[in-house]
């Protein structure tokens, strides 16, 4: 591409005039020192009236990629199968490209970092894990695989803002999901947000990241926030918890990386634990430096579109993602032998498949619910989908996840026979 020094103009083609492209496009009117322009605004509805000159738009995507003194393209828009083929074309025309696009990434990060490759255009995608957070390029440059022990994070603002809605303020879901949509927050297919795919995207892109493995986001386990349910908290309140939604991953000690998106009781002792509304956080965890904290809002258009900026920014010294943990080092594989702590709520005490736990630590019945505290093993939850049923709420317990449990009674079939009581140790 023809981005060769600090003083290259960026001559942009932007697609998408959302409030992540508005609020893009605002920015860099007010700060010419940049050296970034707008050239043109490809968008899907040619009718709608937009804070910008008439001028300024089409909706026909080839005079943005056709056009040779664009050397910039960036993609601001909602529908993923779209943005996979404009960044494709993009990359292919040797353009730098700048996405958001979570989605599209995490479904084809490899055959992107191909096109890199073989055509030579950085492809940029900060905005893409927690908006203003800079946790891309830091897992990226910063942290080498041999130390980076865990992530934890709230990465889906939508999700943690409803959370602190319904939690903190006693507003219904439903209401503080529609002020999520108000406020720009959510996708425009809520279910992204609420159900947890947005997280587990957003998951597979860090994992790239963070130990070189490439993990196609269909193949992590994941929940959402939908399942949760006034009594999950109720009982959050009364142990001093409160429920964040958490992507993770870890390092076990046989080195593979155990990795999914569930809800999780969060301790007032963790980083996470105030992290309220649209704000994210991400824990790093790394044999030396110990706990590293990162906060900032992670929805919503401004936030977004200073990553983009930073992105846009970073081309201008011919930065690239160098993907060096993927390329020079072994990657470590996908644990599926590990146990979680899990805690399990129902109306109805024979929806929860007890027998599927290896140990049951606490239970617990009243007339609106029932509830367990147990120790299951991973493929429990990737066998089957019990869990992800309406009426069935899953969340994990601090420090749950464990390498190793010993059972403490012999079997499931010795627990039986001693009937109800024995599901309290
Ligand atoms: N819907 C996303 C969220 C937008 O709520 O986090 C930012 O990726």
């Amino acid at each position: 591409m023809s981005i060769q020094n600090q003083h290259t103009q960026l001559t942009i083609g932007l697609f998408g005039f959302g409030v992540v492209g508005e609020g893009l496009y605002k920015t860099l009117e007010q700060t010419p020192g940049l050296q970034a322009q707008i050239k043109k605004v490809c968008i899907k509805h040619g009718d709608k009236p937009r804070n910008a000159p008439y001028d300024l738009f089409t909706t026909n995507a080839s005079e943005l990629l056709n056009d040779q003194e664009i050397n910039v393209i960036v993609e601001l828009i909602d529908d993923a199968d779209a943005a996979y083929r404009i960044v494709t074309t993009a990359l292919k025309r040797k353009k730098a490209v700048v996405s958001a696009n979570k989605k599209m990434i995490a479904e084809h990060i490899a055959e992107l970092i191909l096109l890199q490759e073989t055509y030579g255009a950085p492809f940029l995608y900060e905005a893409a894990c927690c908006a203003s957070i800079p946790v891309i390029r830091n897992l990226e440059e910063y942290y080498d695989n041999d130390l980076l022990h865990s992530i934890s994070g709230i990465v889906n603002g939508s999700t943690n803002y409803i959370l602190t809605r319904v939690f903190d303020d006693k507003i219904g879901f439903d209401a503080a999901l529609q002020q999520a949509q108000a406020e720009g927050f959510a996708e425009s297919n809520p279910a992204l947000d609420v159900e947890g795919t947005d997280a587990v995207n957003k998951l597979s892109i860090l994992l790239t990241h963070a130990y070189g493995i490439i993990v196609p986001p269909g193949e992590i386990l994941h929940t959402g926030i939908q399942n949760l349910s006034a009594s999950d908290a109720i009982y959050a309140k009364e142990k001093g918890y409160v429920i964040k939604l958490v992507a993770q991953c870890r390092k076990l000690n046989n080195g593979a990386i155990a990795s999914f998106v569930l809800p999780q009781y969060i301790t007032n002792g963790n980083q996470l634990y105030n992290v309220k509304n649209e704000y994210n956080g991400v824990v790093i965890e790394s044999n030396l430096a110990d706990k590293q904290f990162f906060y900032g809002k992670g929805a919503g258009g401004f936030p977004t579109a200073s990553a983009v900026l930073s992105d846009l920014s970073a081309l201008r010294y011919n930065y690239r993602y160098e993907y060096k943990k993927l390329k020079f080092q072994t990657p470590p594989k996908q644990a599926d032998d590990f146990y979680l702590q899990l805690g399990v709520s129902a109306a109805e005490i024979a929806t929860i498949p007890v027998h599927l736990f290896d140990q049951i630590l606490e239970w617990s019945s009243d007339e609106h619910s029932s509830r367990i505290k147990g120790i299951i093993h991973y493929s429990k939850l990737t066998e089957t989908n019990w869990w992800k049923q309406a009426g069935i709420s899953v969340i994990l317990y601090p420090d749950g996840i464990l390498d190793n449990f010993e059972p403490k009674y012999a079997s499931i079939k010795e627990r039986k026979i001693y009937g109800s009581e024995t599901f309290v140790s």
